[in-house]
């Protein structure tokens, strides 16, 4: 396995072709490392789950250079969606859309349904790009972390969390710390209204102000399949208790104006909601870096990010 820092155009180039040949290529996002394999080899797509230790039949979103390539992947796209992705691509939001012959069981975990989404991160669209120009379709990539763990947020953390599980032709494209910090807004767009499966940087209010909408509903409680929507998720090894008093030998992650008692270590202290999301997953890990056993967090208040921010807190906590 290799890490390189900052690709070089041809570095890039190398590693699109790495992709053709069915070897890994894990890439920073915006929202959060991805672990990428090309989604049109089974093969290839497979390796994805035994690296990350995921269960088979996980749907995993499809990574796509610019809305031009919706038309291979999806069918019957609803205007709202089409005027979401003119708004927000590139960007921090996967769409979920009706399935074309394109997107196999071995994505969508037999569902008729395929997320796709356009990063917004240099890297990453470069990436796409090359990709692309020798024939790929669209590069499937979860977040690259081990199943049920933090999402790396950089790309020592994508080679403490599987760089072990990764072969030798596989690569880790380095571009530095992920400008978002938590995983895209996830939208269901299968439906006459959309319908956010898994807040993100993309806030209700943003879509709702976009397609014309007063309140589009959250969390469905459908079947479709979606892991971060599982109880236990995003948990780091330590503890995380929420809204509790910390104690001597605790870890604390809390906003900037709250104070830290003697005795705890203070993880991070965000100045507002948008610095908590880039600083959560981190702090977190740095929790299980210093060894800590126990992590008080008191989220932060209010719309907008805060509400991504609380949804990955309350799932870290009944890890
Ligand atoms: O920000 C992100 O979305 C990152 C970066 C790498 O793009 N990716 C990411 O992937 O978070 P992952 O696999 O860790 O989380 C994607 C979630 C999973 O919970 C998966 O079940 C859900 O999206 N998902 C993917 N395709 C779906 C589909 N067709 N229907 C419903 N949920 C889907
Ligand atoms: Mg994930």
């Amino acid at each position: 396995m290799e890490i390189i820092s900052n690709p070089t155009p041809d570095e890039i180039k190398r590693a699109a072709n790495a992709l053709i040949d069915g070897h890994l290529v894990a890439f920073p996002t915006e929202t959060v490392y991805g672990l990428g394999a090309d989604a049109a080899n089974e093969k290839a797509v497979s390796r994805i789950y035994s690296v990350k230790g995921r269960p088979i039949g996980h749907p995993l979103i499809v990574h796509i250079s610019s809305i031009e390539q919706l038309k291979n992947w999806a069918k019957n796209i609803p205007d709202y969606a089409i005027k979401l992705a003119r708004e927000f691509w590139p960007g921090p939001m996967t769409l979920i859309l009706e399935r074309s012959a394109l997107a196999k069981d071995f994505i969508t975990g037999g569902q008729d349904n395929v997320g796709l989404r356009v990063p917004a991160n240099p890297i990453a669209l470069a990436l796409l790009t090359e990709f692309e120009k020798i024939g790929g379709v669209g590069i499937a990539a979860p977040s690259a972390n081990r199943f049920g763990a933090v999402s790396p947020t950089t790309s020592e953390a994508v080679e403490e969390e599987i760089g072990k599980f990764l072969a030798q032709e596989d690569s880790i494209l380095d571009g530095g710390p992920c400008r978002v910090g938590i995983e895209s807004t996830i939208i269901d767009c299968t439906k006459d209204l959309p319908k956010i499966l898994r807040p993100g940087a993309i806030t209700e209010e943003m879509i709702e102000k976009v397609i014309f909408i007063n309140k589009i509903s959250t969390y469905s409680v459908n079947n479709v399949k979606t892991s971060g929507v599982l109880d236990s998720h995003y948990s780091p090894k330590a503890n995380v208790v929420l809204n509790a008093l910390a104690n001597p030998g605790d870890g604390l992650l809390a906003m900037e104006g709250i104070p830290t008692p003697i005795g705890v270590t203070r993880l991070a202290s965000p100045k507002n909601a948008e610095q908590y999301a880039r600083e959560l997953y981190k702090a977190l890990r740095s929790g299980d870096q210093k060894e800590i056993k126990r992590i008080v967090v008191i989220p932060p208040d209010g719309d907008g990010m805060a509400v991504a921010v609380r949804d990955r807190l309350s799932k870290a906590e009944s890890g």
